[in-house]
């Protein structure tokens, strides 16, 4: 019989060869490849004798609405897209420091008091370091059940003896080990069995499991990325360290929508949540410098309004800098060739600068229009008027398109105190009571600024 007890993976995404070698094929990963003992046997050939009949079922069997429980923590509920499913297992992922652990300890520690039996069971921290955590944020008293442990067999041992819990957090996925694998804990095979284990669990007893994952250095769930197709919930704790908020972000949801994040503060009393995180990210809308802009973005299904920062300087070098932070920089390549092509307006010899404040991710095409008038405000040294706002997608021809949730943009905008909107020419929008200008071309845009004062480069 050939040996197949022996196998290489790859721990960045799983992938399976039959000898090492220094590069992953699948993923592009350096020296990632490790030896490791194959998980289970398989069987050769269909020699598995006659199997048991499966009951099919129509769509609409199972009527009965599942309870969510919730976890006291509305951004949290928002993101899990109106609490927590039955049986349900989220992973959560995130820079280390980010705040993954105090958030659930806060989680836990709400629903806790709120009367549902829950669990905790860190593998990185002592059980007093938690409990030290738990009294700086005013939470000792609430009936958590709290461990510190690594063994799976335990683990599911003891939440199955005990009473079951509505939600058992596990931090972090990578410090649990199965016993019956002799690899060591974090790699492929034992993340892999311990959360198909963990989900299992969940899956049989009704509880709620969240999994802590770490990141790699390039901000994937470490270890498989198997791991995301085998849970119904993957989230992603993000922020800057140098900046106070952190932000929820569910990127697979098979419970609710994936577009939906939470907004929360990090304060000296744990992570507070943000009820209108519009005013985090801007600065004074009354006050007009020039080279900053407001996009009136849509996060999910609410508006959030940020600061496009951008900074033209001219440079003697060949090759000019452009820099983005919180933007995709292939874009901001894109929206220079279009100004450069159909509105004449060049940024040769000159450096690009493009910043979201706030240390803010901003995703959507919509902020376009925003980013180009920070740059056509730069370079021609007029700031944006004054209490406006700009949202809008560019096309390669240099036409504005127009983009979703008009109405939500601009009362969130109104709310702010925000007077006047630049916005795609055909955009449907119910009245408002603030100033619209529609553009159909960049040119328009362009000449917003220059009709005010010359430029000295171009146009
Ligand atoms: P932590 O939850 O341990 O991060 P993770 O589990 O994602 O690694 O977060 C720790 C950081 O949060 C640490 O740098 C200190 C900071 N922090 C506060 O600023 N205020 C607080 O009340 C707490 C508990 C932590
Ligand atoms: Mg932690």
């Amino acid at each position: 019989m050939a040996r197949s007890s022996e196998q290489f993976t790859c721990q960045n995404c799983g992938e399976i060869y039959r000898k090492w070698q220094g590069h992953c094929d699948a993923c592009g990963e350096w020296n990632s490849i490790l030896q490791e003992a194959a998980a289970s046997a398989v069987p050769s050939g269909l020699t598995l004798g006659k199997g048991h009949e499966i009951v099919f079922t129509a769509l609409d069997a199972d009527r009965t609405e599942h309870k969510r429980s919730h976890s006291g923590i509305g951004e949290l509920d928002r993101v899990l897209g109106g609490g927590f499913v039955p049986g349900s297992s989220i992973l959560i992922g995130g820079d280390p420091g980010i705040g993954k652990s105090t958030l659930l300890l806060q989680a836990v520690a709400k629903m806790a008091l709120a009367g549902e039996a829950c669990t905790y069971i860190s593998g990185e921290e002592a059980t007093q370091q938690i409990a030290m955590r738990a009294r700086r944020l005013g939470l000792a008293d609430a009936p958590v059940q709290l461990a510190s442990a690594n063994s799976l067999r335990d683990i599911i041992t003891s939440v199955e003896k005990a009473k079951i819990p509505k939600l058992l957090v596990i931090d972090s996925i990578q410090t649990v080990f199965a016993d019956n694998l002799p690899s060591a804990p974090g790699t492929v095979a034992q993340v892999r069995a311990s959360a198909q284990e963990l989900i299992r669990l969940a899956r049989k007893t009704g509880l709620s499991v969240i999994l802590v994952g770490h990141v790699t250095k390039d901000g994937q769930i470490a270890g498989p990325r198997v791991l995301e197709h085998m849970v119904d919930t993957v989230l992603y704790f993000e922020g800057d360290r140098g900046h106070q908020f952190r932000i929820l972000r569910a990127v697979k949801n098979r419970f609710g929508a994936t577009d939906e994040i939470g907004v929360f503060e990090m304060t000296d009393h744990g992570l507070q949540e943000v009820a209108n995180p519009s005013s985090l990210f801007i600065s004074d809308p009354g006050k007009a410098i020039s080279g900053a802009s407001v996009f009136a973005g849509m996060e999910g299904t609410r508006p959030l309004l940020v600061e496009i920062q951008g900074l033209v300087a001219p440079t003697p070098q060949a090759t000019p800098r452009r820099a983005v932070v919180g933007w995709d920089s292939n874009r901001l390549a894109m929206i220079l060739a279009v100004l450069d092509a159909r509105c004449g307006l060049s940024f040769a010899g000159q450096e690009v600068y493009l910043n979201v404040a706030g240390g803010l991710r901003v995703q959507e095409p919509a902020a376009d229009l925003a980013v180009v008038a920070a740059l056509v405000s730069s370079i021609s040294d007029v700031p944006v008027p004054e209490s406006s706002l700009f949202f809008g997608e560019i096309g390669l021809s240099g036409e504005i398109r127009a983009v979703g949730q008009t109405d939500a943009r601009l009362k969130e905008a109104a709310k702010l105190g925000f007077k006047c909107a630049v916005i795609p020419a055909g955009s449907k929008i119910k009245d408002s009571p603030m100033k619209i200008i529609e553009v159909g071309h960049l040119r328009e845009i362009v000449s917003l600024f220059t009709e005010t004062r010359p430029v000295s480069q171009a146009v």
